[in-house]
C-alpha cells in the first residue's frame, strides 16, 4: 500500500506536515475552543427546534415554567458555570445543587429538561449538552413571553461534578443590601449596571412568603396597599411556599414593568427594592422604566455575557446521556 510506505521522503514529508497540523489543531483547537451558534449544525440540525417546540408546550401547559426555565439558566450558570451542574440528583454518595438554599423546594423546570433531552436523544443519539438545553430553553422562554431574543452560542459540555456549597455561596440571597448584590455580581465579572439589567428577569415568575415576608411586614419602602395585599397570602407565620408574582403589573409577561414597579417600591424582594432606594443605581432603574427598548437591548447582552461563564469545551467534560446524572 502506498501510503503506508514511509521510503518516500516526499510522503514522509507530508505525514510530519498532517501530524503537525493534528498536534497544533489538539493546542489550539481544544485548549482555545469557543462556543459557536453553528455549533450542532452538521451534528444535530433539529436540536434547536426540537429543543423550542417542548419549551412552548411547557409554556402553554404553565406559564410560569418560562420564568422557571430562565431561573435555572441563572443559577446554572453562576455555580461552576454553565455545565447543567443544577440538574444533578442527590445519590447515597453525591450531593447535588438542588438543595442547596437558593434551590431547594425552589428551582424548577427539571422535568421540561428532561423531556427535552429524550427528544433530542431520539434524533442525535450523544450529540446535545444539557448545559446547551437550558441555554436555549432560557432564551426561548423569554421571547416565547414577550421579551427581547438573543443568540445562543453553542458547544457546553456537562460537569460530572456539582458543588453544594458553591451554590449556597454564589448564589445571591434575597436579604442582601445593593452593595451585597453588586459583590456577588462583581465575582462572576459582571458589573453593577449588569446586575441591574440581569435582575429584569424578575418581570416574570413568583417567590415564596418565606422570601419576602420581613419585607412586607417590616420595611418601610414599601408601598403599604401593595403591602397589605400581599399580607393576605403570606401569614407572618405559615405558609412559607405561599407564592406570590414577582411583577406586581404583568406577572407572567416579559417587559420592563419591574423597573415601574420599583418607582413605585413595590418590588417584592428586599433585593428588588434596593435596586431603586435612593442609591446608585436608582438612574439606570428610571431609564430603564421609561425606555424598555435600551433594557430589552442591554438584557439580551447581559444573557449572551451569563452564557459565557466557564463553559466546558473541547473534550472537557461530558454530553450527559440523562440530565439528572453523569454517565
Ligand atoms: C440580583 C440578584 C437576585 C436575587 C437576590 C434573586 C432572588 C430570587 C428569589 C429569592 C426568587 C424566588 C425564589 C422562591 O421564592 O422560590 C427568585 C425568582 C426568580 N428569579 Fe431571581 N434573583 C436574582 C437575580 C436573578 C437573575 C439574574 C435572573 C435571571 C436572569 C433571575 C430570574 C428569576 C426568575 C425568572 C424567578 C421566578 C422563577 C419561577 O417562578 O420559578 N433572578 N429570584
Ligand atoms: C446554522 O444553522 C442556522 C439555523 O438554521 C443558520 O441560520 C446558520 O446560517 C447555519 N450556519 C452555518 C455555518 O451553516
Ligand atoms: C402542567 O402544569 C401543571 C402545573 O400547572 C403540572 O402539574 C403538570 O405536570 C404539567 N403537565 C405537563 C404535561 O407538563
Ligand atoms: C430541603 O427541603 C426539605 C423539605 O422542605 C427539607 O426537609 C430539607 O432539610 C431541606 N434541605 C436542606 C439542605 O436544607
Ligand atoms: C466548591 O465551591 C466552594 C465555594 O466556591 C469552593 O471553595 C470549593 O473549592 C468548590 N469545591 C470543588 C470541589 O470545586
Ligand atoms: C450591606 O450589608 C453588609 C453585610 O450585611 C454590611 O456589612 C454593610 O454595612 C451593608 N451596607 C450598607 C450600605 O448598608
Ligand atoms: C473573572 O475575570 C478574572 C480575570 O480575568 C478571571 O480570572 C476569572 O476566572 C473570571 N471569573 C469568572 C467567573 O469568569
Ligand atoms: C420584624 O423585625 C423584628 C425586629 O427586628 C423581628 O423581631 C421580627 O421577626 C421581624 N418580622 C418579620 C416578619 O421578619
Ligand atoms: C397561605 O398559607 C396559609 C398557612 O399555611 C394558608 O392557611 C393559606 O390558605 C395560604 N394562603 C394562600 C392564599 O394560599
Ligand atoms: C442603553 O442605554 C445606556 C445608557 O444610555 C447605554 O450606555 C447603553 O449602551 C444602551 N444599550 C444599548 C444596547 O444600546
Amino acid at each position: 500500500m502506498a501510503g503506508s510506505s514511509s521510503s518516500n521522503s516526499s510522503l514522509g514529508f507530508y505525514k510530519l506536515l498532517a501530524l503537525q497540523l493534528c498536534v497544533t489543531w489538539l493546542l489550539f483547537g481544544v485548549a482555545y475552543a469557543q462556543l459557536s451558534q453553528d455549533f450542532y449544525n452538521t451534528t444535530c440540525p433539529s436540536a434547536l427546534s426540537i429543543i423550542r417546540s417542548v419549551v412552548v408546550a411547557a409554556i402553554a401547559n404553565e406559564t410560569r415554567m418560562g420564568a422557571s426555565l430562565t431561573r435555572l439558566f441563572f443559577h446554572d450558570c453562576f455555580v461552576q458555570g454553565c455545565d447543567g451542574s443544577c440538574l444533578l440528583d442527590d445519590t447515597p454518595t453525591f450531593i447535588g445543587e438542588k438543595t442547596a438554599f437558593p434551590n431547594n423546594n425552589s428551582l424548577r423546570g427539571f422535568d421540561v429538561i428532561d423531556k427535552i433531552k429524550s427528544n433530542v436523544e431520539a434524533a442525535c443519539p450523544g450529540v446535545v449538552s444539557c448545559a446547551d438545553i437550558v441555554a436555549v430553553a432560557a432564551r426561548d422562554s423569554v421571547v416565547i413571553l414577550g421579551g427581547p431574543s438573543w443568540t445562543v452560542q453553542l458547544g457546553r459540555r456537562d460537569s460530572t461534578t456539582a458543588n453544594f456549597t458553591a451554590a449556597n455561596t454564589d448564589l445571591p440571597s434575597p436579604f442582601l443590601n445593593l452593595s451585597g448584590l453588586m459583590a456577588a455580581f462583581r465575582k462572576k465579572n459582571f458589573t453593577a449596571e449588569e446586575m441591574v439589567t440581569a435582575s429584569g428577569a424578575h418581570t416574570f415568575g413568583d417567590a415564596r412568603c418565606t422570601n419576602f415576608r420581613a419585607r412586607i411586614y417590616n420595611e418601610t419602602n414599601i408601598n403599604p396597599e401593595f403591602a397589605s395585599s400581599k399580607k393576605s397570602i403570606c401569614p407572618i407565620t405559615g405558609g412559607d411556599n405561599n407564592l406570590s408574582t414577582l411583577d406586581v403589573t404583568t406577572p407572567y409577561y416579559f417587559d420592563n414593568a419591574y423597573y415601574k414597579n420599583l418607582l413605585n417600591e413595590k418590588g417584592l424582594l428586599h433585593s428588588d427594592q434596593q435596586l431603586y432606594n435612593g442609591g446608585s443605581t436608582d438612574s439606570q432603574v428610571e431609564s430603564y422604566s421609561s425606555n424598555p427598548a435600551n433594557f430589552s437591548a442591554d438584557f439580551s447582552n447581559v444573557m449572551v455575557k451569563m452564557g459565557n461563564l466557564s463553559p466546558l469545551t473541547g473534550s472537557n467534560g461530558q454530553i450527559r446521556y440523562n440530565c439528572r446524572k453523569i454517565n
